[in-house]
């Protein structure tokens, strides 16, 4: 296995998962391969200062961030989150080098937990219909298929300028050990 810098392999326990602080937002960006969503993710930060949701980032014991995912407790879509039962997880990313090594399965697992601490039964998700990956990962951590998605959503890009997405979707769904 690759082992980055020569620096002894990782290990999942020596992983820190922690919130994000508004310090962090310029480093998920990933070096400016997210630049564009500057301003979502600008929104969901202030979001997450009233528990509209919560940021999570995985680090490394020297504070790299290698990857992330959100959770949404609240949306329109009460089928995905409602604030009560069932909570949203989205842009979920480990970054390409920490991949297949079983962060993001540990990121989950955590996810999942917290979600259930707060008494949340069912997490949900889209996946893109054409990421096998993901899909098949997702499967493997006991997510079911239950819908489709059109994938139709937008956001204003860091430019000002609308970004249309067409990125149609799975949506899936597991039962927490205490739904
Ligand atoms: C999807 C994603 C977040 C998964 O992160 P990851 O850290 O690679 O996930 P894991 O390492 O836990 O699992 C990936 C695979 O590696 C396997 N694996 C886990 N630990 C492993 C290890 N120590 N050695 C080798 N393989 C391992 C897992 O079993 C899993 O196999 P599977 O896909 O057949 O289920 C990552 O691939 C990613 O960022 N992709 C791009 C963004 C994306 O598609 N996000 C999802 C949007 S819905």
């Amino acid at each position: 296995m690759d082992t980055p810098n020569n620096a002894k392999p990782m290990e999942l326990k020596d992983l820190i998962i922690r919130e994000v602080v508004k310090d962090d937002l310029p480093a998920l960006e990933w070096g400016g391969e997210f630049t564009k969503y500057r301003r979502m993710y600008g929104s969901i930060y202030r979001d997450s200062l009233s528990d509209k949701n919560i940021m999570w980032v995985v680090t490394l014991p020297n504070s790299e961030i290698i990857g992330q995912a959100f959770v949404m407790f609240k949306s329109a879509d009460w089928a995905a989150a409602d604030g009560e039962s069932r909570a949203y997880i989205f842009a979920f990313r480990i970054k390409p080098r920490w991949r297949n090594r079983g962060v993001g399965s540990y990121l989950m697992a955590f996810i999942e937990e917290d979600l259930q601490e707060r008494g949340y039964k069912y997490a949900t998700l889209n996946v893109a219909k054409d990421n096998p990956d993901a899909l098949r990962l997702y499967k493997h951590l006991g997510y079911k298929i239950t819908g489709s998605r059109s994938g139709n959503w937008s956001y204003r890009d860091h430019e000002g300028n609308l970004q249309q997405v067409n990125e149609p979707s799975w949506r899936m769904m597991k039962k927490l050990s205490n739904g």
